[in-house]
């Protein structure tokens, strides 16, 4: 048996389309479990650019199934889209595979997101936008359409109209906002189901019979741990399970099927939306990691906030998901600091703390307790082995692998698939 899942250790936007690419390349399967268009994937092949949302980045491989599970939430006409300009650059679809209890995301829930982000005011949680969690929201009050019923005329017909009802009630009287045309929805969701229906399956069989048969098969996390509905930095969070607990409900196994986790993290932190965030730097070296990384959303091209790397969280990651590994991306955007920072302790009324506080009132206030180590001036992005890495280089990853109490098994130099260090 020999699944491996693949998680987000800290707030989304790792590097994990990339992280992905190189681990597809040897899977049989790649599986999505949770989340929507809300995920962002980046996947650089040569000099074509491929941004994902949806669809799994195992897709690039003409003989690789890519599974979207159960507990994904799909808007038919982002993944259509992603589907056309994939097969317009010549990649297959033949294997993709969407399960029928997967939620559908209709127009209702994108317009309900961006009002009630509105009404919330300076109090926003700053989502993407996409409908994601009043999707969720229906899911867990049972009145969820799913792609089953979706694809069928009839019962999508009832139950659309049935929602839409309601729906415009919510969006009108308590929104202020405009009611959505039954018959325009209708007509318009009907196209994307009949052309997203040949796609439709029990995904919980295929990816339980993949497993059993020892094929590699590979979750793809989307998000990251702080961002899960649970155990995140709540209400801060996104309304799934992006740690590795969710790729089993969200793919319909067991957690005996699932080998190894490895969780991908970047050499500093990011986050995008609101939230406390307490290694963020509001100085020029935020700023040139911004700039350097390129961290701006790939779903929404917000720019991202930045920060030194906080061992709190990836201790935390390593501890939600039972980690088995680390890989560290993007390593190269911290080449030309002079010295630089990992946080190991935050600091409270005189008190240190060692663990990610579960309460973000607990974290508001928390001061970062570093320790600093030497840069590294030389070019690394050509390198091609772990060993030919400068020696503060190396050590900082070192530093990283001690304090968190993982391994780390993989290092990001570039962008590029080439661009990676195994250990
Ligand atoms: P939602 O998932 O759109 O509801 O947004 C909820 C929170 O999760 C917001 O702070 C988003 O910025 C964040 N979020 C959702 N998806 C991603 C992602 O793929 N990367 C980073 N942050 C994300």
């Amino acid at each position: 048996m020999s699944a491996i899942a693949l998680v987000g250790a800290q707030w989304g936007d790792e590097g994990k389309g990339k992280t992905i690419d190189i681990l597809a390349s040897k899977a049989d399967m790649v599986v999505r479990a949770q989340g929507g268009s809300n995920a962002g994937h980046t996947v650089v092949v040569g000099d074509v650019t491929y941004k994902l949302h949806l669809i799994p980045s195992g897709i690039l491989y003409p003989d690789t199934v890519c599974v979207i599970g159960n507990g994904t939430v799909i808007s038919p006409g982002v993944i259509l889209k992603e589907m056309e300009t994939l097969t317009e650059r010549g990649i297959s679809l033949k294997n993709l595979k969407i399960d029928a209890r997967a939620h559908v995301i209709l127009p209702y829930h994108v317009e309900i997101d961006k009002l009630s982000e509105l009404m919330r005011g300076k109090g926003d949680i700053g989502t993407t936008k996409n409908g994601i969690g009043p999707c969720y929201m229906d899911k867990a009050e049972r009145t969820g359409i799913r792609m089953c019923d979706f694809i069928n005329p009839e019962v999508f017909r009832e139950k659309l109209k049935f929602n839409l009802e309601i729906k415009n009630k919510i969006i009108t009287a308590v929104y202020g906002g405009t009611a959505l045309d039954f018959d325009a929805v209708y007509k318009e969701y009907c196209d994307y189901a009949a052309r997203l229906a040949p796609f439709v399956c029990d995904t919980s069989v295929l990816v339980y019979e993949a497993i059993k048969a020892d094929k590699d098969v590979l979750f793809e996390g989307a998000q990251g741990a702080l961002l899960d509905l649970d155990v995140g930095t709540y209400p801060y969070v996104t309304s799934s399970h992006p740690t590795a607990g969710g790729f089993c409900v969200g793919a319909g196994i067991g957690p005996t099927l699932i080998k190894d986790v490895l969780g991908v993290g970047k050499a500093y932190t990011t986050r995008v939306g609101k939230g406390p965030f307490p290694t963020e730097l509001d100085d020029e070296t935020g700023e040139r990691i911004r700039t350097v990384g390129a961290e701006f959303g790939t779903t929404t091209g917000r720019p991202r906030r930045c920060g030194w790397l906080d061992i709190l969280i990836l201790k935390f990651a390593v501890r939600v998901n039972g980690l088995t590994a680390l890989a560290i991306n993007k390593l190269d955007t911290l080449t030309g600091i002079e010295k630089l920072k990992i946080c190991v302790a935050y600091e409270k009324n005189g008190q240190r703390i060692h663990d990610f506080p579960t309460d973000i009132s607990e974290l508001e206030g928390c001061k970062p307790v570093y320790i600093e180590l030497d840069g590294w001036k030389e070019d690394i992005t050509g390198v091609k082995s772990f060993d030919e890495l400068p020696a503060a280089a190396k050590a900082y990853i070192e530093c990283i692998e001690k304090e968190s109490g993982c391994p780390v098994k993989m290092v990001g130099v570039g962008p590029d698939r080439e661009q990676n260090l195994f250990r």
